[in-house]
């Protein structure tokens, strides 16, 4: 009876983004809320009279260093983008002040409300992210999902919710076991290693700067790294509640980063000071007087310059100010422009594949299954619980009208600005249809919300967090208006080894155009059954006495296109998963790495680009499997190991 669709509520005559800024601005009245207000009022003393000139008062900037008018006109390594990755690598190959690196970022730094956690969500309707929308699945309502991307000097970790995961240890193996190589060398074994758990674990030491109430003295763990990762400084009760729950069901309370066990913990973020750690602010920040180290914000790149015949990438085409450059690579061309922009920069320069490149009047260079795989980590926003006790759960409402909170934030200290969203916990879970045989691999995340995703509404409430997943306002009202803005608890599943695969391919061959992005959500019927089962579990932690405390009770009101199931039955959940998907934004493997004697792999094992010479792709596209872990962490690292690869290939110390 349901058709095999997937509605994500994307609706796009409800969307929020039209009054977003010209000229590369954002408009005030995105910030006109009663959220912002209280940041302003704050503020209001420092800033300058004019508002529009308040984000360049308050915004980051990279000029080049020496007084430099222009940049060079060729470099050891050109970079395009700024991400997680990216700036990553960017900062580790210029440490070596004879090594010229080159970063091209489209989108503009950091600004001062980007460090303020709680805002995550605004900027999915702001000219900080890439406006995609992925192709409706058949059978679906002109609805298509929202696929924001960060489109900043910092890249996607400058919106992102900050939340810090690895993945689990087995994951990275298997992928080691494909047999993407290293050089790791035990006494009699040559071990395959390039991506194994003991070879990316040196990678999340050198990356992070751990502050975790005791945790980062395990070994597993390291302080010394320049990401701080730490727990978000305030919580609900609810936390608590979410951690007993899981102890009563056998989920015991970790760290869940550890590579040992599977648990509950409480959500650790890459935050400081109640303010957000984009890998801009990590890596490029503090190091703006190498001479060696130019970064171009506001530059987007349309062309990676290839020799047809010798196979070289030799520079790119960029457009700035209008106006279209070029900039030679001495060493080598570095794409890590994530997952949706590097194979589209790919195929735009004549690396994908032969049908589809002819098809699109672009000459090919190589021929490589570039886009053809993709899979992504969704969620399902809609199991949410209602209290029946008041000021348990993060209101928006409640907060952010106490000028005094946004003060406190400002001091740095402990504040309703600090929290991600209000994610508290997560809870790595197994449920019983899993069928991996390894009992250390998961199926779902769960993510506990100290409230959900009505928690920013109301009559005055900035519905941010509704908004920036696009989920449909009259669908909400609809259902939810009789509990909005008052006391919930919800936890969000995420599906994290789908077995549905999406691809992307180009929509013509103009630089300027979003490609086309094909979810192919839920698919598989498996996908669907993780799903409805990880709501009973879900059910069952509410029904423990830690919720039952605050007499947890299943919101009843079924969603208006599911009201011809029974409330609650497998077949309404599975309708409501489809109705209310949400991406969290993971989407990978679409410049996927593999060795060479994998027909699929648009990458070798050092991430360069099979066949051509001089170019790698360096970011979160090339993660070739699903793995339990939202993406920033493997893109910082992926960026870290990458430059010891290029230093190895260059004999750079
Ligand atoms: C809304 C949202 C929430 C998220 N929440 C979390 C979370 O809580 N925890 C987590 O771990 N992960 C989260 N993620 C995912 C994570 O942030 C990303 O997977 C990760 O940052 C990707 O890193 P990357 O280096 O691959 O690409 P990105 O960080 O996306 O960087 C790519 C950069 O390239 C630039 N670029 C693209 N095309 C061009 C061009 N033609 N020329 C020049 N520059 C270009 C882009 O503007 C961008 O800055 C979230 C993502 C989003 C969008
Ligand atoms: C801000 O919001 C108030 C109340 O919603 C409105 O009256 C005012 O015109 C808005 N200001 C701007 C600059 O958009
Ligand atoms: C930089 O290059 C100079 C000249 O080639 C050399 O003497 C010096 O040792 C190099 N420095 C580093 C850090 O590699
Ligand atoms: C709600 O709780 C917070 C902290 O737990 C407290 O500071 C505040 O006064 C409470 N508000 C109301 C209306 O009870
Ligand atoms: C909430 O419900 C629980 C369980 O029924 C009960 O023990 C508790 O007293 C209730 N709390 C309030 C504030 O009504």
């Amino acid at each position: 009876m349901l058709k095999s669709a997937v509605l994500c509520f994307a609706i796009l005559s409800n969307t929020v983004n039209s009054d977003y800024g010209k000229n590369g601005r954002i408009y005030w009245s995105e910030f006109n809320n009663t959220m912002e207000n209280g940041i302003l009022d704050a503020l209001s003393g420092l800033l300058p009279e004019r508002p529009e000139s308040m984000f360049d008062f308050l915004s980051d900037s990279y000029p080049l260093p020496g007084n430099l008018k222009q940049p060079y006109s060729e470099y050891d390594f050109v970079i395009v983008g700024a991400g997680s990755a990216g700036c990553a690598l960017a900062q580790k190959l210029s440490k070596n002040r004879n090594t010229t690196v080159l970063l091209i970022e489209a989108g503009r730094p950091e600004m001062l409300f980007t460090d303020v956690p709680a805002l995550a969500p605004y900027f999915q309707s702001t000219d900080y992210v890439w406006h995609y929308y992925m192709e409706p699945q058949p059978g679906m309502d002109n609805q298509r999902c929202f696929w924001p991307r960060g489109k900043a000097v910092g890249g996607s970790s400058v919106v992102n919710y900050m939340i810090y995961t690895r993945g689990r240890p087995r994951e990275w193996d298997r992928i080691a076991a494909d047999g993407n190589y290293g050089w790791y060398v035990t006494d009699w074994i040559i071990k395959l290693h390039f991506m194994s758990y003991d070879d990316v674990l040196k990678y999340f030491l050198e990356m992070e700067k751990a502050k975790l109430d005791g945790y980062e003295k395990n070994p597993y763990r390291s302080r010394d790294g320049e990401t701080p990762v730490e727990f978000v400084p305030i919580k609900t009760k609810l936390l608590d509640a979410f951690l007993e729950a899981g102890n009563i069901l056998g989920h015991p309370t970790v760290d869940y980063n550890a590579p040992n066990e599977l648990g509950f913990g409480k959500v650790q973020v890459t935050m400081s000071n109640s303010r957000r750690q984009s890998a801009a602010k990590v890596y490029l920040h503090s190091h703006k007087n190498r001479k060696n180290l130019h970064v171009l914000a506001e530059s987007r790149a349309t062309k990676i310059l290839i020799d047809p015949v010798t196979k070289q990438a030799y520079g790119i085409e960029y457009v700035r100010n209008k106006l279209l450059h070029t900039v030679y690579a001495r060493k080598e061309v570095i794409i890590s422009a994530g997952p949706i922009a590097s194979p589209q920069l790919l195929m735009l320069s004549g690396i994908g594949p032969r049908n589809h490149l002819s098809e699109m009047g672009i000459p090919l260079v190589q021929d490589l299954l570039v886009g053809r795989n993709l899979y992504d980590h969704i969620s399902f926003p809609g199991i949410i619980f209602t209290l029946n006790e008041t000021n348990i759960s993060f209101s928006e409402n409640r907060a952010t009208g106490d000028l005094a909170n946004a003060i406190s934030w400002m001091k740095g200290s402990d504040s309703f600005y600090s929290t991600p969203g209000g994610v508290e916990g997560i809870g790595y879970i197994k449920t019983p249809i899993s069928d991996d045989p390894d009992q250390t691999v998961p199926d779902i995340e769960l993510i506990s919300i100290g409230g959900s995703i009505l928690s920013d509404g109301g009559n005055t409430g900035s519905k941010a967090i509704r908004k920036g997943m696009r989920l449909s306002e009259s669908l909400i009202t609809e259902t939810y208006g009789p509990i909005d803005d008052t006391d919930t608890w919800s936890a969000i599943p995420m599906l994290l080894h789908p077995k549905s695969v999406g691809h992307i391919e180009l929509r013509n061959n103009n630089p300027y155009s979003h490609p086309k992005l094909y979810g192919n959500y839920l698919s598989q019927k498996h996908d669907v059954a993780t799903f409805i089962a990880a709501i009973r579990h879900v059910q069952q932690l509410a029904a423990t006495p830690p919720f039952q405390r605050f007499g947890a009770k299943l919101y009843p009101v079924p969603l208006r296109n599911c009201q011809s199931f029974t409330f609650d039955s497998d077949e309404y959940w599975e309708c409501a998963v489809r109705t209310l998907t949400a991406t969290l934004h993971h989407q990978v493997a679409t410049c996927r790495m593999g060795p060479d004697n994998d027909p699929g792999a648009v990458v070798d094992p050092e991430l360069r680009v099979r066949g051509i010479y001089g170019l790698r792709v360096v970011d979160t596209s090339v993660i070739p499997r699903t793995i339990s872990a939202h993406t920033h962490a493997p893109g910082t690292i992926i960026g870290l190991k990458a430059a010891d690869l290029i230093k190895t290939s260059w004999n750079i110390n």
